[in-house]
């Protein structure tokens, strides 16, 4: 099965086997951008904060949120993350670059740290990973979150990339063929949004959402679009059809134009490109 939970067992010889190198390569800087444009939002911190990173990974959160304070001396950052690999690349990131950050191998939905200990939490790109629509999470941030607290997160208002592969999808396979499935489609919901973290304990008038665009600079348009054909071309309920392999060069062609296309696409010197993502941007208070 893959891991998409799909168990058609054909993968067209073109596509790219989904490396972690590879989705660097796809994301260029579009997750430190966004971790930048999320916790700009909780600036100026006074000395003496007290941060959670939600889900931390590999310390995207705390990395933008250190790069933006002249003094982080005084600060005390909690790293919390279950995956062991991840949270040991951000202990020595903490090390290497002298974060005041303790990473903390944890379950976010059941943390053992006290009530009201944080003036603020961070949760960058984690929404859409965590459990039951991140309630379970969110009302451990809210229960940790000292009253007066501020809690920022993300999702996607709006991403360029989906909207080229349901093209290419509709345009080279044959009529009725399931489309791959936005799975993130409800993240950008606004009254979704706010109605998890009202569910989670958060006041609704405590609640402010905002949009940020995200202007990300990644691989040139070809390379992106076979790649991105790659890992997402078989995500729809049929995985790959047998005929995928021969409409390859059709369908990436279809990515490429789709792409070229969108709102915000600009193609650079040195064969890269830039797209526009929009955020949305969370902010709420205990
Ligand atoms: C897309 S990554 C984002 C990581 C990081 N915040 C960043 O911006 O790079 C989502 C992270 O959520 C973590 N995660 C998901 N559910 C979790 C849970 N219940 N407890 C702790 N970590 C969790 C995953 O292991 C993964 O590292």
């Amino acid at each position: 099965m893959d891991k998409f939970g799909f168990d058609n067992p054909y993968t067209p010889s073109q596509a790219h086997a989904p490396t972690p190198q590879l989705h660097n390569e796809l994301l260029g800087d579009c997750m430190n951008i966004l971790a930048r444009e999320t916790v700009a939002e909780m600036l100026p911190l006074h000395s003496g904060s007290t941060i959670i990173d939600v889900a931390c990974g590999t310390g995207a959160g705390t990395a933008a949120l250190v790069a933006q304070i002249k003094d982080a001396t005084n600060l005390s950052i909690k790293g919390v993350e279950w995956n062991e690999e991840m949270l040991a690349t951000y202990a020595q990131k903490a090390k290497d670059n002298s974060w005041p950050a303790e990473a903390i191998h944890q379950d976010v939905q059941k943390l053992s740290i006290a009530d009201d200990t944080f003036s603020h939490a961070i949760g960058t790109a984690v929404l859409s990973a965590l459990p039951r629509d991140a309630v379970p999470a969110l009302r451990e941030v809210y229960r940790t979150l000292k009253p007066g607290g501020v809690a920022v997160f993300n999702s996607w208002a709006h991403v360029p990339n989906m909207e080229p592969i349901r093209t290419a999808s509709r345009l080279t396979r044959p009529q009725g063929s399931p489309l791959p499935r936005d799975k993130m489609k409800k993240w950008e919901d606004h009254n979704f949004l706010r109605r998890i973290f009202k569910q989670s304990g958060f006041e609704d008038n405590r609640i402010a959402i905002l949009k940020r665009e995200i202007v990300v600079t990644t691989t040139g348009v070809d390379r992106y679009a076979g790649l991105l054909w790659s890992f997402l071309g078989g995500s729809s309920t049929a995985g790959w059809l047998a005929a995928d392999g021969e409409k390859w060069e059709e369908a990436v062609a279809i990515v490429k134009e789709e792409l070229v296309k969108s709102d915000g696409y600009r193609e650079l010197e040195g064969g890269k490109m830039q797209l526009k993502f929009v955020a949305n941007v969370i902010v709420a208070r205990k």
